[in-house]
């Protein structure tokens, strides 16, 4: 019996993280502490809400004593984070938020790591999930690896990179044993709709304009989501203490290609004329500091642990079309913030 905590479960890639493991482990316990934010949704784990391995909090991780005070009740064997502020842009409208939670909040968690595992670390895990981003911006060749230097642009990307530091840093100070992967863009069903995909599948459905930035020449690499959440359990299972790993999707795209293809796979989806949604793209100012290109080198985990992502992008891209089609509502209830009275409907004040 392990118990594993799993913080920002009730988000995007929490909570398939949180599935994969309540599913596929019936001997461990699961408990997701999350504050539910504006991103956080517990309709995303609806599926396996009663499972009886699975127990989730609300709580803050930038409190000490919420975060204290479960630590020493649940004592567990292993954390896996993933809580944070994720968006860029609102990180370039308000940065302080990010900085409160993605730094203090990780800091929170080591100090209550660090304190409740101090007399022996053996069998302890400190899992930190971090983003391509802090290695900062490519140029048209070469791509990012384990050792390539931190040089974070965004406000987001700059309180990710803090937080892996300090990660390190308890590592080499106190010893407390930790892992980190750093993940490339990912997309798939449960996104919040500010993201790129999820944003322009809304909009096309409603027939809105789809605002590309600038001039749509960036460029990310994209991975499904569930093979994010397959790397993370091979990680932090077989990943070695101390180590970074990156997760990618050998998956690169142009913005504007990228969302072409998905107005093709909408059309086809929605029985549109074919071009149709494709006059939907609108050309908008561009993101302050732009990172131009990400692209990860994800041999290491591939080569030292065997994992490799399973879907080809279309695949992937239809795949998520799909479930945003047919979970319509998901969609209305997270932009009207009617999921929150589900949430105390389901909990109470709890
Ligand atoms: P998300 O924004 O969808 O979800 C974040 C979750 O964290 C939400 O459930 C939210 O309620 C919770 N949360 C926020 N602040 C909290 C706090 N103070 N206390 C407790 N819970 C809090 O994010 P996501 O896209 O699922 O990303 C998850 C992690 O993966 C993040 O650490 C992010 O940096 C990293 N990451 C994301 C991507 C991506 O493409 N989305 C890529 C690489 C890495
Ligand atoms: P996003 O999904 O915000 O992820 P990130 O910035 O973390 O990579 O954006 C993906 C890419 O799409 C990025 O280059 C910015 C661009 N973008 C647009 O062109 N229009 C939009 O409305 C959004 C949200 C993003």
């Amino acid at each position: 019996m392990k118990k594993i905590l799993v913080t920002g479960g009730a988000g995007f890639i929490g909570s398939h993280v949180v599935r994969l493991l309540v599913n596929k482990y019936p001997q461990y316990k699961i408990v997701n502490l999350d504050a539910l934010t504006y991103a956080g949704n517990l309709e995303n784990l609806k599926d396996i809400e009663h499972a009886s391995n699975y127990e989730f909090v609300k709580g803050d991780i930038t409190d000490p004593k919420t975060v204290g005070r479960l630590f020493a009740t649940q004592k567990f064997d292993g954390i896996i984070h993933l809580a944070a502020e994720s968006h860029v842009d609102r990180s370039i409208s308000n940065p302080m938020e990010f900085i409160t939670t993605n730094i203090v909040g990780t800091v929170t968690l080591l100090n209550a790591a660090r304190e409740q595992w101090k007399d022996d670390f053996g069998g302890k895990l400190f899992y930190h999930i971090s983003t391509d981003e802090v290695y900062g911006s490519l140029g048209a060749e070469g791509f990012f690896t384990e050792s390539t230097p931190y040089d974070p642009r965004s406000p987001y990307s700059a309180s990710k990179a803090s937080s892996d530091h300090l990660v390190r840093a308890y590592h080499h100070t106190y010893g407390l044993p930790v892992v980190i992967s750093n993940c490339s863009n990912n997309y798939g069903p449960n996104q919040f709709p500010e993201k790129l995909l999820p944003l322009a599948i809304n909009n096309i459905l409603n027939k809105k304009s789809i605002p590309v930035y600038g001039k749509g020449d960036n460029i990310r690499d994209w991975l499904y989501v569930e093979d994010h959440a397959a790397a993370i359990d091979v990680i932090f299972h077989q990943g070695k203490v101390g180590e970074t790993y990156n997760i990618g999707g050998f998956n690169e795209w142009k913005n504007i290609d990228l969302i072409h293809l998905l107005c093709k796979v909408m059309d086809q989806e929605l029985n549109r004329p074919q071009g149709d949604s494709a006059g939907l793209i609108t050309f908008v100012k561009d993101r302050a500091g732009h990172d131009q290109r990400y692209a990860i080198d994800a041999e290491k985990l591939s080569s030292e642990l065997g994992w490799k992502p399973s879907l080809q992008f279309e695949e992937g891209l239809t795949k998520t079309v799909r479930w945003y089609l047919s979970n319509q509502e998901w969609m209305n209830r997270v932009l009207s913030g009617a999921y929150e009275s589900y949430y105390n409907e389901q909990y109470g004040d709890r």
